[in-house]
């Protein structure tokens, strides 16, 4: 038995929160990183396998361009866990959406985990997923695997899915301090970064904030934007109170 993670990731929650929940089924499960487009490829996994899939809430969807990547994957009755990070509002069809993917494309759904990380824009539920968050997952992974195989597993949400996966309209700039170094343009998603870091191709950004949060300058920034920072504040406020991790196996549904 081979323990996979598969994530897509832009700033870092989908990806500890996968790595959290394996670390509760093998020390040394294996990461396939999907998180920039070009280096998305196809895998196959066998019956005895087991892979945690992981992704970020956009717009109470998964994110369009992770479930794109994610459909390289398939199963031959291999045993999944669908995971989705949160930034503190809701996760809404995204669980559920992750859920039905990855069982039409081969793969059995052991368990479903949605978790809380901070949120892309704002100040909002900064620190998470802490130690506790990570623990919790960890124990979720644990106990998803030893549930019994033949109960039902409930999984929040609505079919048809809502509208939603797309990603913001903000656009970070950059700033004097850049050095060129092409980190940002790497790690960029969507391929949307020139080279030089200081070219950006509109039509592609995610408004995913990966290149603000990977920039050893601070280069890459939204400050300036009045309208991003009155949106910040307003949806920082909204937020305040705390939302909590959501776990889901077959053990507590029967
Ligand atoms: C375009 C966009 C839409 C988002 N929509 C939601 C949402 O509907 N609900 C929510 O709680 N968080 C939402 N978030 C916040 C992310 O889901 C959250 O920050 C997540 O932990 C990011 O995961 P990552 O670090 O793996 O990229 C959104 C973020 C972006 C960029």
């Amino acid at each position: 038995m081979s323990v996979y993670t598969a994530f897509f990731s832009a700033t870092g929650n989908s990806r500890q929160a996968a790595l959290a929940i394996a670390s509760g089924i093998a020390e040394d499960a294996s990461e396939i990183d999907m998180t920039v487009r070009s280096q998305a490829g196809a895998h196959s996994f066998a019956p005895d396998d087991i892979l945690v899939v992981a992704a970020p809430v956009y717009k109470g969807r998964v994110y369009r361009g992770a479930m794109e990547r994610f459909s390289l994957l398939s199963g031959s009755g291999t045993r999944c866990i669908v995971a989705v990070s949160y930034g503190n509002r809701a996760y809404d069809d995204a669980l559920l959406e992750l859920a039905d993917a990855m069982e039409a494309q081969g793969f059995r759904v052991i368990g479903a985990a949605a978790s809380v990380g901070r949120h892309t824009y704002g100040t909002i539920a900064q620190g998470r997923p802490g130690g506790d968050d990570l623990a919790a997952l960890r124990d979720f992974g644990r106990r998803a695997v030893e549930a019994p195989s033949d109960g039902a597993l409930r999984i929040p949400g609505t079919r048809p899915y809502r509208e939603g996966g797309d990603g913001g309209a903000y656009r970070p700039s950059t700033s004097g301090g850049c050095i060129s170094c092409g980190l940002c343009a790497r790690l960029c998603p969507e391929g949307a970064i020139g080279p030089g870091c200081r070219t950006v191709d509109s039509s592609r950004c995610i408004s995913c904030f990966r290149c603000i949060r990977v920039c050893p300058r601070g280069a890459r920034t939204m400050e300036g934007d009045s309208g991003y920072a009155a949106f910040a504040r307003m949806l920082t406020e909204r937020l305040s109170v705390r939302q909590e991790n959501a776990f889901y196996t077959k053990e507590e549904d029967r």
